[in-house]
């Protein structure tokens, strides 16, 4: 391993962190970094591009399989959906069609993927979960939002999950699918592994985003402070690598260009040429077979009370 890959170096010292969120000033990126498109206004961390889109896809289709459906609480014929931070829409495409007599409603930043014809009974909405859904209270019965830890700072989540509770009906359910970038969320993990994550971490924290794994570890508390109940948590190991079958293999590609995604933010923030952040990502990659990585996604849903 290189030297330069275990030397904590950076442009800036650390900027304090406001309490209730992050500070785009300090971090705010260039719009086009390299060949990459990122949101500047928001705290969101990953790329909004076509790249992210096939990696956004393709983890559906991983998640879909370790969950063995696209939700785990039990539902029973919800005539409203929605998806908060639908990405692609390919989970809120899915739903439209097990649900043809349903509404489904995807709410994005932006929308991808607008040349696809989506289902007659699917319907985007642009909206930002930070500053609240433009919807009534008791709205949907079914209420779903995933993977939004590297999207909303850590302090913002109670608030977040509050807005969801309320916009869904008396006895319809809200699901929360989340992962981490803590190093200690990907076991057992080699030396590389654990500092590429490190330094993903870095740069979540710089903009409030947690990089402890905290979030995803208080799913159901967030949901019990809202008044939900029924509350069900469950975590999914995933392998990662090869070593790990078709899953495992799809998952590496997952962090690999997961990874990539971020190769530009770290390397313009650490003073690492993006070059050097491949370098780590090969490794990265060899590490999840030599060690037998896994990782863990949390599921936790609960009910609204009648
Ligand atoms: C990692 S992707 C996950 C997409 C989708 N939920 C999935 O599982 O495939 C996160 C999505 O959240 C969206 N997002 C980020 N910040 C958001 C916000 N404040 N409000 C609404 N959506 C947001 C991003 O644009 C992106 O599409």
């Amino acid at each position: 391993m290189p030297w330069w890959f275990f030397r904590r170096r950076s442009r800036n010292t650390t900027p304090a962190q406001s309490s209730s969120g992050w500070l785009p000033g300090e971090v705010a990126l260039p719009r086009l970094q390299g060949s990459r498109r990122y949101l500047q206004e928001q705290p969101y961390l990953l790329p909004k591009d076509l790249g992210e889109v096939n990696r956004l896809d393709f983890q559906h289709y991983i998640l879909r399989a370790a969950l063995h459906g696209n939700y785990l609480a039990p539902l029973q014929q919800p005539r409203r959906i929605l998806d908060v931070g639908c990405g692609t829409g390919q989970w809120a495409f899915e739903l439209a069609h097990q649900f043809p007599q349903a509404e489904v409603v995807g709410l994005d930043l932006e929308q991808v993927k607008a040349t696809t014809s989506p289902p007659p009974n699917y319907r985007f909405v642009q909206g930002d979960i930070l500053q609240g859904l433009p919807f009534d209270n008791n709205s949907f019965d079914f209420v779903h939002q995933r993977l939004l830890f590297l999207a909303i700072p850590q302090a913002a989540w109670p608030t977040a999950v509050q807005e969801l509770a309320r916009v869904t009906a008396p006895g319809g359910w809200v699901e929360l699918v989340e992962a981490s970038i803590a190093p200690k969320d990907l076991t057992p993990s080699g030396a590389v592994t654990q500092r590429l994550f490190t330094l993903g971490g870095q740069l979540a924290a710089l903009r409030g985003i947690d990089s402890e794994g905290v979030v995803a570890s208080s799913l159901d508390h967030y949901l019990s402070a809202t008044g939900l109940i029924h509350i069900e948590r469950r975590q999914i190991e995933v392998p990662v690598g090869e070593w790990g079958g078709r899953l495992g293999s799809l998952m590496a590609l997952n962090f690999r260009e997961g990874a990539k995604a971020l190769s530009a933010p770290i390397a313009h923030r650490f003073t690492i040429t993006e070059q050097e952040v491949a370098t780590a990502i090969e490794e990265m990659l060899q590490e999840f077979n030599r060690y037998h990585t896994k990782y863990s996604y949390i599921v936790a849903y609960g009910q609204k009370p009648y």
